[in-house]
């Protein structure tokens, strides 16, 4: 069936409708692909004693001290933002990735600034300063780009508001040694993309990511530099069948997540599937200086468990929205299926590594 262009137009208008409220209760709202807000305990991650990594370490937060993106996040002359003249379907999808990422941003800045505020230790209450200080610019800067289009999120609101899930210490590790490194590398990849096709960044933010992304691999390095500390972090027979599993389930739900937003890799001229590549390389390559375990994102079973488990997304969600009892059985379906996949991800064979003496790494993507 041909809809009319008056329609589509009602079509658009509908989609386009993003409200405070709506921006609000995405951001709150947690679910298994959403950024959560984390809660962990701090007395034993206080405890962490840097002895075994000092020359390193000092020589790491020299470089936080001195505060090279200071004047980074403002905005100027660079700034030209166009909300009007974008798409309907693209602005949604955009705003949403916007909300998502500050989202996730701010729940960095809430764990850090938790730790600072809970510990005694000089060495870790420090590090954790400067990590909620840079997650914090991050976020207020997404935020005021989200507030040009009339939908920020209330952050305030968001600490109260949004559930907290705990994880253990070496938990806390794994997950945010991994997503402050895919931030990295998702960031640099968008960036160096658009540097080679400057008519595809439809919005200025992204000139913006290149000194962003190296706050979050700075972050990064400190958090391979706490693993490091204590050797049974990576290197116990459990702890590296941990290292597995965050490494599946992180990679898997980017992956998900990244193809709910056709539109916006499609006006950033990014093919969703080479880009998620691109970016697990990149953060594979740079986690050997921690892991001694890499995921084979070359293997026959990778790329076909990814799109089982973005399909079996899709049935869930069909399932819920359907409700009743076929809705409910449907949405068991794809949770099966999804598991399904990430078993098989799982059990994919490692590429094993030996991690070298020295931890600390520089950006060079
Ligand atoms: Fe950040
Ligand atoms: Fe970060």
């Amino acid at each position: 069936m041909n809809a009319t262009p008056k329609a589509l137009d009602a079509e658009y208008a509908e989609l386009a409708i993003q409200t405070q409220q709506e921006t609000q209760a995405l951001a709150t709202e947690t679910t298994l692909l959403n950024p959560r807000f984390y809660t962990t305990d701090f007395d034993e991650m206080d405890r962490i004693d840097v002895t075994p990594v000092r020359a390193e370490w000092d020589k790491l937060l020299d470089q936080m001290r001195s505060d090279p993106n200071k004047a980074h996040f403002k905005k100027n002359a660079e700034w030209d933002a166009d909300w009007d003249g974008m798409e309907p379907k693209l602005k949604r999808e955009f705003i949403d990735f916007l909300v998502s990422s500050c989202t996730a941003e701010f729940s960095g800045c809430v764990l850090y600034k938790e730790m600072k505020r809970r510990g005694n230790n000089p060495d870790i209450c420090e590090l954790f300063n400067f990590m909620a200080r840079d997650e914090a610019r991050h976020a207020g800067f997404i935020n005021d780009a989200l507030r040009e289009a009339g939908v920020a999120v209330n952050l305030g609101f968001l600490t109260k508001a949004k559930k907290y899930t705990y994880f253990r210490p070496k938990f806390i590790y794994y997950a945010t040694y991994l997503s402050e490194k895919i931030g990295y590398a998702r960031y640099i990849t968008i960036f160096r993309h658009l540097e080679a096709n400057p008519d595809q960044r439809f919005h200025p933010i992204f000139k913006w990511f290149r000194e962003w992304c190296n706050d979050e691999f700075s972050h990064g390095e400190a958090f391979a530099l706490l693993m490091r500390t204590d050797p049974k972090l990576t290197q116990s027979f459990a702890n590296k069948l941990w290292i597995r599993f965050f490494l599946t389930a992180v990679y898997s739900t980017m992956y998900v997540r990244d193809h709910a937003r056709p539109e916006f890799h499609k006006a950033l001229g990014v093919d969703i599937e080479w880009y998620d590549q691109e970016v697990f390389r990149k953060t594979s390559t740079i986690a050997r200086q921690v892991f001694p375990v890499e995921l084979d994102i070359d293997h026959k079973r990778w790329m076909p468990n990814l799109r089982r488990m973005r399909d079996a997304f899709g049935v869930m969600d069909a399932g819920k929205k359907q409700g009743g009892l076929a809705g409910w059985i449907k949405s068991k379906r794809g949770a099966v299926s999804a598991a399904l996949a990430f078993v098989s991800l799982y059990t994919i064979p490692v590429i094993r590594s030996e991690p070298p003496k020295n931890v600390r790494l520089e950006p060079v993507y």
